[in-house]
């Protein structure tokens, strides 16, 4: 993508993270936190590290790793969000825990000066992800770690179409999910090494879904998303697991919500 493009979807992440900061930050912090935990596991978060999360939203990573480590820096560049990550550090008493503004593909930290590096759903957000791990690379120490946690989407060219349009509809600052291959190819690149991987399926209903987006059912951007999402149920061609299931409660007239599963993947590396 090119500058101009770039800036436009940085004006769009903002605009999208400014007007959904409570109800999305309100849900990533209360309903991540096993997430959280399984990628601090997976990077040996220690006390003797000093960490930052890039692109941290509410502090969904930042508030549970600073349980784990020595310092952490919690860096967004969306100030309402980030504002959410401040007031929840201070509501938990977390005094280790530090939020910066600050963009996640130019840190504002020296070469080799940290021990961890992590982030979570952000890397599909932004035009060339392969500059941020290129700049968690640069701010790590030899031997550093890197924890990523993102959305993982299917090989299949058609399905991954598929399933990036119904993202990019739903949220209109969504670039482009990544597939395995993609991740192995930027990790290499960056000089990152990996140590462990693993693939979780993510069940929730679409409703739920849309809602964080900032999206109710008479909007036009649910209508067109569930369109498609229905209409990728037989054959599971975007590879969310659509399916209807039977419900106690069902409004008369209302269509029933569809449940479906976003599959993500936790990655943690060190540097070469
Ligand atoms: C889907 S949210 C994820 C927030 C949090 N990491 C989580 O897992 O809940 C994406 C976040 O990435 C941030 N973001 C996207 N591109 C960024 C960049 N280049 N630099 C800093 N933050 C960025 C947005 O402001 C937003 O807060």
């Amino acid at each position: 993508m090119c500058a101009a493009n770039d800036n436009e979807l940085k004006a769009l992440v903002r605009k999208q993270f400014t007007s959904t900061a409570e109800v999305f930050g309100n849900y990533a912090v209360t309903h991540r936190v096993t997430d959280a935990e399984l990628l601090a596991r997976l990077v040996c978060a220690a006390p003797t590290d000093r960490a930052v999360d890039l692109a941290c939203g509410p502090g969904t990573l930042a508030l549970r790793f600073a349980r784990h480590v020595k310092w952490v820096c919690g860096l967004d560049f969306t100030p309402a969000i980030l504002e959410l990550a401040r007031r929840n550090a201070l509501r938990e008493g977390l005094s280790n825990l530090v939020c910066v503004l600050g963009d996640a593909q130019a840190l504002p930290f020296g070469d080799s000066s940290l021990d961890l590096a992590v982030t979570s759903f952000s890397l599909h957000h932004i035009s060339d992800p392969a500059s941020v791990l290129r700049e968690m690379a640069r701010v790590l120490k030899p031997g550093g770690r890197v924890g990523v946690l993102d959305i993982l989407v299917s090989e299949d060219p058609k399905v991954r179409e598929l399933n990036n349009r119904i993202e990019r509809i739903r949220d209109n600052s969504h670039a482009r999910s990544l597939a395995r291959s993609d991740f192995d190819r930027i990790f290499g690149q960056a000089g990152l090494r990996m140590v462990a991987s693993e693939e979780r399926g993510h069940p929730r209903t679409f409703d739920h879904w849309m809602h964080v987006a900032g999206w109710k059912r008479t909007d036009s951007q649910y209508i067109e998303a569930r369109q498609l999402m229905e209409s990728s149920m037989a054959d599971d061609g975007a590879n969310f697991h659509p399916r209807f299931e039977p419900a106690e409660v069902v409004k008369p007239g209302e269509e029933p919500d569809i449940y479906m599963i976003n599959t993500g993947i936790y990655i943690a590396a060190e540097k070469i």
